[in-house]
Parts: C-alpha cells; structure tokens; sequence
C-alpha cells in the first residue's frame, strides 16, 4: 500500500491494513466508531472519503477547525516557517513563540504569562501541577460530563451510564469512574467528582478536603452543550478564592471557538489558570497554559524544592506555533466571529424550525459556533439531566441518517457540532434540506 501514489485503493483494503499494523486499527481509539470511513482529504468545509464521497463536516476533528479545514493563510505560515528555515530550535527564547506569547497575552486578560505545549492534555496536567505546587495541597475537584484529556487525574467516564452514575448528589461528591484501567487507587482518592452548575457540591468537597483546584471547562462541551447557569462560574472562583484553591478554566474547546477573549471574556469572569488547545492553531497541535503571574512563575521559582517542572522537546515548534499566530491574528478580525455566528445561527435557526415542524421534542444548545441538538424537552444543566432526559437512541439514528447523505457528524451521542469560518449558506441551505429527508426517515 503506497499512500502517496495509490490513490485506487478501496476502504476494504486500508481496513485490512490498519488492523495489522495499528492496536485497534486506528489512532486513537475514541476515533473508533461505526461507520468506519477512511478519510482522504478535507478541504474547507468538507471532508472527502477514500470512495469519492463528499460531506458537510461539522465534527471538524473534535472541534479545532475554526476557520475550516486546511485554511490557506494558516497552512502557508507553517510553510513559510520550513522554507525560512525555522527548525527546531529547542536551544533558546525564539522570535515566533515570544510572538505568539503576546499574542495570547493581548487577547485573554486572565493571562498575564502564558507556556506554550502541544496538546491541551499536556496543559491541564501542567495545569493540576502547578496548582499543588502552588498551594501545597493535594486534591482536586472536576465536573461530571467534562473532559479534560487523557491522563491518570482527569480520565474519568465523560459518559457514564445513569447506573454507574446512581441518583443525583447534591451536596455531595460521585465515585471517580474511570475511563481508562490503569490509574492508581491513591490517584482515584485525590480527584472529586460532582456535578456542573452545583456550586453546593464544590463547597460540600472543599469544607473536607485541601483542595488544591478545581478544574472545569466554563460550558461542558464534551456532552454537547451544556451552559453554565448565570453565576455559577464567578461562584466557583468566589469558591476557591475563600478556600484558597486555584481556579482553572478548561478552554480547550471554548477558547477562541467562542470568541477571541475565551468563554472567561463572555460570562466576564476571571479565572487564576486557563487552559487552550484546538482552535488556537486551527488543527496544528498546540495548547497553552496561562494565568496570574504568581501562580504561572512557580515554573520558574528560585527554591529548586518549589519549582514545577515545564519541559517539552516540541513545545512551541515553530510551524505550529506560526500556525497559531496566522489563526490569531485572523481572528483579530470582528468580521471573522460575525461571518461565522451568521451561518450558525442560519443552521440553528433552520434545525428548530425543522424539528419544530415535525413535533420533535428538542433542544438546539449552542455556545457560539459549537452546537448540540438535544432530543429532550428542556435545555440539560448538568450530565444527570442528560442521561435522564435525552433520546440517545434517536440521537444516534439521527446522525447515523445525515452522514449516509453527507453531512458528517461523529456518530456518537451528544458530541458537539462545530461550525467554521468556511461553512457557505450553501452548506447550510444542504444540511437543512438533508435533515428534513432524514427527519421524514426516522
Ligand atoms: C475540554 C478539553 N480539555 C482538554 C482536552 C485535551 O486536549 P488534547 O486532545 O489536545 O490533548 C480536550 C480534548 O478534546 C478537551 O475537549
């Protein structure tokens, strides 16, 4: 199999292969769903299939794909950055990652300095590091429904089922499901689970036990789009700021997506530590960590005993971080959220009057260009009203339906739509009209 050359080969064959070659036979197993398709291109706002055929994308890999696949001014950056010869350094500060920095810096007041990663796992676990450094305790709080990345600490079920979920807790705490074997009993002790928008929860584990952060995305967007209810997010920096822990924002998947200053900016709070990935480079890899100066300069403390350790071979490669400079300065642009919310708001309009027309009991969620269709009669507020209320069984024939007619949503349930920058009205005047054939179907 030559993937360069040989372009003639069937899915057939490529499954044969990756089987093979790869555990599981694909790269990262969450990426392991029914439909198997093989990609071969994504352009825009489509995605291409190895059998030629064409689909509106609206999974946008997990969401970075703010201004669409492959972005011309984005791609041409990260080539600039190989013909002028801007290696890897990995030797000293350099020109473009201080760039970036500033960059970063000026568009979300919460950062005062920022350190540059790959991925945004990689920044929450700098993220909870930096956190125990820093106050010298230990435990940490997270959300039910959120998803933070894959190591020990934060891989909790995103989507447990309601039996190992139990009855709602409030004020209280749920059992740390994993979502991975392998994590160590003493690590499952230190993390506390409770739910979104339950502030009494929070107070409820911090009157217990040193907590050392609570780590939360601001709108839980791994379980669609849950908001947070007016004042809970200052509520849980009020919460740590009288308990002394540290406030992190998990905007892996809100930063940038929502506007250029985070969620933080839109529910006008100010976190001490936020975390970035996905759109801030527009699909190259990199994520950020940033926040109060005090907190952030534990990387570089004097006392070698205090110091957290922040290391990296490819942090701030320069052609991701060109990338992620071409994508923020882009988004400097005002005109550039206007054009994106306008056909967002074209396909949320046109989905609510389609299933209004069919007497279907939804909920279109949105948080700026990221969406979910809920299959329930009210918009859910935490991961309990979702499995209590929402029609998976609907969900998922819905998707499985609109990707058999090109429109490409992971078939999964509750996972977040995304919009971009080169979604046309044509796209969406397609996807409205697919989904009343496929709402006619099912
Ligand atoms: C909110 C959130 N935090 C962290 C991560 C982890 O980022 P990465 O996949 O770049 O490691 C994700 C990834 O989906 C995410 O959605």
């Amino acid at each position: 199999m030559n993937v360069q050359s040989d372009l003639q080969l069937l899915s057939e064959e490529v499954f044969a292969e990756s089987g093979a070659y790869i555990a599981g036979g694909v790269v990262s197993l969450n990426r392991k769903v029914n439909p198997r398709i093989v990609f071969k291109a994504a352009r825009g706002s489509k995605l291409y299939d190895l059998e030629g055929h064409e689909y509106v994308d609206y999974h946008a890999a997990f969401a970075p794909f703010l201004l669409g696949h492959n972005h011309e001014a984005v791609n041409e950056a990260a080539m600039r950055a190989m013909r002028e010869s801007w290696s890897l350094m990995g030797t000293g500060t350099t020109l473009w990652e201080t760039q970036l920095a500033k960059l970063l810096c000026r568009a979300v007041p919460s950062l005062e300095l920022v350190q540059i990663t790959n991925t945004g796992s990689e920044a929450t676990a700098h993220a909870i590091r930096l956190s125990r450094a820093y106050t010298g305790r230990e435990d940490i709080i997270l959300t039910m429904g959120g998803y933070n990345g894959w190591h020990n600490e934060v891989s909790r079920a995103v989507m447990p089922s309601l039996a190992q979920m139990g009855p709602r807790v409030s004020p209280g705490e749920y059992p740390f499901i994993p979502m991975s074997a392998g994590i160590p009993e003493g690590t499952k002790r230190r993390v506390h689970v409770v739910n979104f928008n339950d502030l009494d929860s929070i107070e409820y584990v911090m009157r217990r036990y040193p907590v050392a952060c609570v780590l939360t995305e601001p709108v839980l967007q791994n379980v669609g789009v849950v908001l947070p209810r007016p004042g809970y997010l200052q509520g849980v920096l009020d919460l740590c700021e009288r308990y002394g822990a540290v406030c992190v924002f998990d905007e892996v998947k809100t930063g940038f997506r929502t506007a250029l200053g985070g969620y933080q900016g839109v529910a006008g709070v100010t976190p001490h530590l936020s975390v970035f990935g996905k759109a801030v480079a527009n699909g190259f890899p990199l994520g950020v960590i940033g926040g109060r100066r005090d907190i952030m300069n534990q990387f570089d403390h004097p006392d070698p005993a205090k110091k957290v350790l922040i290391a990296g071979t490819y942090n701030a490669h320069p052609f991701n971080s060109a990338a992620a400079i071409a994508t923020l300065e882009i988004l400097q642009d005002p005109g550039v959220y206007a054009q994106i919310a306008a056909r967002s708001n074209q396909l949320y309009a046109g989905l609510e009057g389609l299933f209004a027309q069919k007497g279907i009991e939804s909920v279109v969620a949105r948080n700026a260009s990221a969406f979910c269709a809920y299959f329930c009669r009210e918009a859910p507020a935490d991961l309990h009203d979702i499995l209590t209320t929402h029609d998976f069984e609907f969900d998922v024939k819905y998707r499985l339906e609109l990707i058999k007619r090109g429109i490409y949503h992971i078939p999964l349930p509750c996972k977040q739509g995304s919009v971009s920058l080169a979604h046309t009205a044509e796209d969406i005047d397609r996807t409205l009209e697919v989904t009343e054939a496929v709402l006619r179907t099912i």
